[in-house]
């Protein structure tokens, strides 16, 4: 947050990802973790928030039944099933594989169609994939090879 403020970017939220289906704590001594926090910044004054797009896929609801306001808590659970890509032994191909849910609802808030989405730290590329289902452009960095040779597979 200090690097941040001093390139000039603004604070708006720190956003909760609570993962509703963390593992439990082995050892037993202190509350089990079970989120993850993402800083949202924003530069200039003409930021992009898609406010309408993100009350349309927002879960909750109001009491009538309307769309409600996306809150700063997301509650939606760690990838798993389907979605989890796999290596060749059946294990998980990346430990810290992010759910494309939650990649979709960072993307659609903060930028639009044909915008560059830059990850750099791209890991199993959750961020690109879900950028070009988006039609989004995108620019991932990752040092490990391992992850980027099979980037392309990703469907
Ligand atoms: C938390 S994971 C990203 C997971 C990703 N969001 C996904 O859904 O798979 C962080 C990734 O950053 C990579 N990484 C770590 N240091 C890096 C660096 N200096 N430059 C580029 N990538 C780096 C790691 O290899 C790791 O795959």
């Amino acid at each position: 947050m200090i690097a941040l403020k001093a390139l000039g970017l603004t604070p708006r939220n720190i956003i909760t990802w609570h993962k509703n289906n963390a593992m439990p704590s082995m050892t037993k001594r202190s509350f089990t973790h079970s989120c993850e926090y993402m800083l949202y910044f924003t530069k200039g004054k003409k930021w992009i928030f898609n406010y309408s797009e993100l009350k349309k896929i927002n879960p909750d609801k109001t009491k009538d039944g309307s769309e409600k306001q996306m809150r700063d808590l997301w509650i939606m659970p760690v990838c798993q099933g389907k979605e989890r890509i796999k290596d060749k032994t059946g294990r998980a191909f990346h430990p810290t594989q992010k759910p494309e849910a939650l990649l979709e609802r960072i993307i659609l808030a903060s930028s639009n169609k044909g915008d560059i989405v830059l990850d750099p730290f791209l890991g199993s590329g959750t961020t690109a994939f879900i950028a070009q289902k988006l039609s989004r452009k995108w620019i991932g960095i990752e040092t490990d090879d391992k992850y980027t040779s099979r980037l392309q597979k990703r469907e």
